[in-house]
């Protein structure tokens, strides 16, 4: 057990690391997410991977400041590029943009497989990044989590190789977010609304057609009644 603390985000990451997985953190940086998973018992192994120098720089001195030398592998490459080498069970992908996200798990055949789970924290382009997996992927588990006044979402996805039929409102919000109604989801959908009548309101200024950011206000607005 170690002292270290995660923060929201990524301890909610974490919580969907399974118990003797072998993770892999994908774009590691300070490497605290594997340290936190093996000093407590929850991963057997780690590897802690960056494309950068300097992130793996820092994340070996971590490592060796909690005496994890002998559990935590590091690695640079870019995205999943050398994972075969390790052959983790969980891996774990946070803090980057859905888009490049995307792009790492299309350029490798490791995760098209059953027993592989996906922990992702998409920045941005969470959309694209649940159209992406759509095409293959199952999700297992999913939250909304507010960090610093920003909420941020994780979702745990499984290769089952089958095509889901997703909403607009299920790709931007979440299938089992909309499901659950955790307790940040309704600030979610206020956000989402926010940010679409922003849209709307430009594009009036501009002269353009509306029809379409209407249906979609109009589609978000109808979930507010279940909540
Ligand atoms: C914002 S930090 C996120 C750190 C940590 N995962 C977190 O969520 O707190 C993004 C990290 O991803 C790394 N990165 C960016 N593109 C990458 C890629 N294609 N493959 C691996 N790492 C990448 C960067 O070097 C940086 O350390």
């Amino acid at each position: 057990m170690s002292d270290l603390k995660l923060s929201k985000r990524l301890s909610t990451a974490a919580s969907y690391v399974r118990s003797g997985a072998f993770v892999a953190d994908i774009g590691t940086d300070h490497a605290y997410l594997p340290i936190y998973l093996v000093s407590n018992g929850i991963a057997r192994l780690a590897l802690a991977s960056d494309i950068n120098e300097g992130p793996i720089l820092k994340a070996k001195e971590n490592i060796l400041k909690y005496d994890l030398t002998d559990k935590i592998y590091t690695e640079i490459a870019n995205g999943l590029d050398k994972i075969e080498k390790y052959n983790p069970t969980d891996i774990v992908i946070c803090g980057m943009g859905g888009e490049l996200i995307a792009k790492i798990l299309d350029s490798s055949s490791y995760i098209k497989s059953k027993n592989i789970r996906l922990i992702l924290q998409p920045m941005t382009s969470i959309y694209e990044l649940r159209e992406y997996l759509s095409n293959g992927f199952s999700t297992i588990a999913e939250n909304i989590v507010r960090e610093d006044n920003k909420l941020y979402q994780v979702m745990c996805v499984e290769y089952d190789g089958k095509k889901h039929q997703y909403s607009r409102p299920e790709l931007e919000l979440g299938k089992l977010n909309i499901k659950n109604k955790g307790e940040e989801f309704i600030s979610l959908l206020n956000l989402a609304i926010d940010k679409k009548i922003k849209r709307l309101n430009g594009l009036k200024v501009g002269g353009y057609d509306t029809s379409e950011v209407e249906a979609e206000i109009l589609e978000l607005e109808k979930l507010k009644n279940d909540v």
